[in-house]
């Protein structure tokens, strides 16, 4: 997608080095950050200079590949290789994409002599992040459909191609609906407490020219309520086997709005995002963040300098999960880079054994 009007991808690789648009300086500042060994790139990843499922799963190839570049030749390769994989395994526990990317290439490696492995980890990590655009790019084909001339959908954290390596999940039929001429406006939920809505959401939206607006994520009820919005579309960071979908804390909420009104709600998210060993909701790992993100706002003054303000009393204590879990049986249905489908165990069967195949 366009930034300023050169068209960028959130992550990719440059001689061995590991690029990322620096994303928590954003919408203030747009800096491209160097992760320059394995170590680096998982810092990345847990620092969240990148962010959102899809787009974690893409930078993790790319570490592995750093990895097993990296490894040495010899009896201690495999265990340095093995090593390198858990270190980045252990940067974010909620995203299934992470894990997925991680042993895709780890399997495509493993069987090849040492002297292969580097090249074919990078190509790869390469051939992941190409698939992903397509998913993504095909996500928005299928999503698109949903979105009819003038309407107005609302949106909660950032799944958009910042999220992604390019196009988006959630907002990637909004982008294709705005390209092909249909009118459509986004109210993003500002998703306290890492505020991706306002800061990126908003931002990217802004870069393509789709007509957003903020909202406190307080405001979903009332203007739900009101009529004022005709489509709810998130993304998802995993899917368990039977639909019940982990995505930004304050996701289920808006599904329980939705439901209550008679709009409709979506999840989109490509089928690396789905975890077949997890049987429901109640399986998937949710992270918890440290308080201070509920504790403290992050921002720039009005002098233009970055800062945090105190928002709490001294002293307060907080809690911070980063994800919750929305029932399948709050979804309509699934927008996937094959098609819409419904939140249901057997279908999400049939999905995932036809993209096995190919
Ligand atoms: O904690 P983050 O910023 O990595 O959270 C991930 C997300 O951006 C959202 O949950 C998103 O809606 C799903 S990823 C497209």
């Amino acid at each position: 997608m366009l930034v300023n009007g050169k068209p960028y991808r959130t992550v990719w690789m440059e001689r061995g080095d590991v690029k990322l648009i620096n994303q928590p300086l954003l919408p203030h500042r747009f800096e491209i950050h160097t992760a320059h060994n394995h170590l680096e790139t998982a810092r990345a990843i847990s620092d969240m200079i990148v962010r959102g499922a899809p787009a974690i799963g893409a930078t993790a190839a790319y570490g592995m590949a750093q990895v097993v570049m990296a490894a040495p030749n010899g009896p201690g390769r495999e265990a340095a290789i093995r090593a390198g994989y858990e270190v980045l395994r252990a940067t974010r526990p909620t995203a299934q994409n992470l894990f997925h990317a991680l042993d895709r290439i780890w399997g495509a490696v493993k069987n090849l002599p040492a002297s292969e492995q580097a090249g074919a980890a990078v190509t790869g990590a390469e051939t992941f992040a190409v698939e992903e655009i397509e998913a993504c790019r095909r996500i928005g084909e299928s999503g698109a459909a949903l979105i009819e001339d003038g309407m107005r959908v609302l949106t909660h954290c950032n799944a958009g191609w910042l999220a992604c390596v390019d196009w988006g999940t959630a907002l990637s039929p909004i982008y294709v609906a705005h390209r092909a001429g249909r009118r459509v406006s986004v109210f993003a939920d500002e998703t306290r407490p890492r505020c991706q809505g306002a800061n990126l959401t908003a931002w990217e939206l802004a870069q393509e020219g789709v007509p957003v607006e903020i909202v406190a994520d307080n405001a979903a009820g009332i203007l739900m309520r009101r009529g004022e919005v005709q489509l709810v579309i998130t993304g998802a960071d995993r899917i368990a086997a039977n639909g019940d979908t982990a995505n930004k804390i304050g996701t289920y909420e808006k599904a329980l709005i939705a439901q209550a009104n008679g709009i409709p709600f979506y999840i989109a998210a490509p089928t690396s995002t789905f975890d077949a060993a997890c049987p429901d909701g109640g399986a998937i790992p949710i992270e918890e963040r440290s308080p201070d993100e509920v504790l403290y706002a992050y921002g720039l003054t009005d002098d233009g300098r970055p800062g945090r303000v105190r928002l709490a009393p001294a002293g307060a204590r907080a809690r911070n999960p980063a994800f919750d879990v929305t029932p399948a049986a709050l979804i309509r249905g699934i927008i996937t880079e094959y098609g819409i489908v419904p939140p249901t165990r057997e279908a999400i069967g049939r999905l995932l054994a036809g993209a096995r195949k190919g």
